[in-house]
C-alpha cells in the first residue's frame, strides 16, 4: 500500500498506544518515519520493529533543543520533512478540587505547548520543502466537559484552537494542520483513570465498545496524505459516537 509514499513523518509519543500504531501504519503505507518518544527505550523498540523505514529519536515536546535535533535527525537520516503528527499527550484525571498550579502546568506544557513547538519546529522545513500536513491530535473532552478532566479537558480545548489559528496562518505555505478526536480509546493511558473517575464517566459510547489504536491510526493516517489535500482547519472525531 503506498498512501503516503515517499513522504517522511515525524510522529511524536510513538513509544506507545496510538502513536506506535500511528508509526506501524505510516510506513506499511510507504513513508518513512521518525518514532520520536520522551521515553527513549520505547520509540527504539517501536522504530526497530519497523525497520529500515524508522529512526528512533528522544523528544520531550516541551523542550526547544529536542525539537531541533529531532528535525535534524529526520532531515540527516530521511533528507526532508512532510509530515508531523503531535501525538504525545499526558492525561493525570482529577477534579477541581484536586487540580494544583502543578497538574495543571503539566497538561498545558504537554498537550499544549508540545503541540505548539512541534508546529514552530517544523514550520520553515515544511515552506523550504513545498508544504506539507500536520495532524495535532485533540480529544472528545476538548469539546465539553466530564468529570475530573478540568486539566485535560482544558487543555485540549487550547490544542483545538491553536490548532485552527495555524491552519489559517500556514496555508499560504501549503501546510495543512488538521486534528483528529479520539473518544475512548484502548491505550495505557486508560489505567489513569483512578476508580472514582470511572465511575462517574458515561457508559460506553453508541459503538458499545472503546476504539482501537488502527482505527485512530486511520483517521491521522488520512489527514496527513495527499487524499485530504483540501482538508484544512478540519476536526474529525474518532469516538464511537460518544461526541455524537
Ligand atoms: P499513551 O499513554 O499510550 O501514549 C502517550 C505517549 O506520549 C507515551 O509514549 C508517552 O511516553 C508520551 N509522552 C508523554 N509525555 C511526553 C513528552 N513530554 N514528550 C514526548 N512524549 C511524551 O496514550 P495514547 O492513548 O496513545 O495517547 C495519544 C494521544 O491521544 C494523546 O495526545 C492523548 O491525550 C490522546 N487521546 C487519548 C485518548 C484515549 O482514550 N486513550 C482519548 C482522547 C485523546
Amino acid at each position: 500500500m503506498t498512501r503516503l509514499a515517499n513522504k517522511v513523518a515525524i510522529i511524536t509519543g510513538a513509544g506507545s498506544g496510538q502513536g506506535a500504531a500511528e508509526a506501524r501504519l505510516f510506513a506499511a503505507e510507504g513513508a518513512r518515519v521518525a518514532v520520536t518518544d520522551v521515553n527513549e527505550e520505547a520509540a527504539r523498540a517501536v522504530a526497530q520493529e519497523i525497520g529500515e523505514a524508522a529512526i528512533a529519536v528522544r523528544l520531550d515536546v516541551t523542550n526547544e533543543t529536542d525539537w531541533r535535533k529531532a528535525v535534524d535527525a529526520t532531515i540527516a537520516a530521511f533528507g526532508k520533512v512532510d509530515v508531523l503528527v503531535n501525538n504525545a499527550g499526558v492525561y493525570k484525571p482529577r477534579p477541581i478540587q484536586q487540580t494544583d498550579r502543578a497538574l495543571l502546568d503539566l497538561h498545558y506544557n504537554v498537550n499544549v505547548v508540545g503541540t505548539f513547538l512541534g508546529m514552530q519546529a517544523v514550520r520553515e522545513v515544511m515552506r523550504d520543502g513545498g508544504g506539507g500536513a500536520i495532524v495535532n491530535i485533540a480529544s472528545g473532552a476538548g469539546t465539553k466537559g466530564f468529570p475530573g478532566m478540568i486539566a485535560y479537558s482544558g487543555s485540549k480545548f487550547m490544542v483545538r484552537g491553536i490548532s485552527r489559528c495555524a491552519a489559517i496562518d500556514l496555508a499560504p505555505d501549503k501546510i495543512r494542520v488538521n486534528l483528529v478526536l479520539p473518544g475512548i480509546i484502548d491505550t495505557p493511558m486508560l489505567a489513569e483513570n483512578p476508580p472514582e473517575i470511572l465511575a462517574a464517566f458515561p457508559t460506553l459510547p453508541p459503538a458499545q465498545r472503546l476504539g482501537t489504536v488502527d482505527e485512530i491510526a486511520e483517521a491521522v493516517l488520512f489527514l496527513a496524505s495527499d487524499a485530504a489535500s483540501y482538508v484544512m482547519g478540519a476536526e474529525l472525531s474518532v469516538c464511537g459516537g460518544l461526541m455524537a
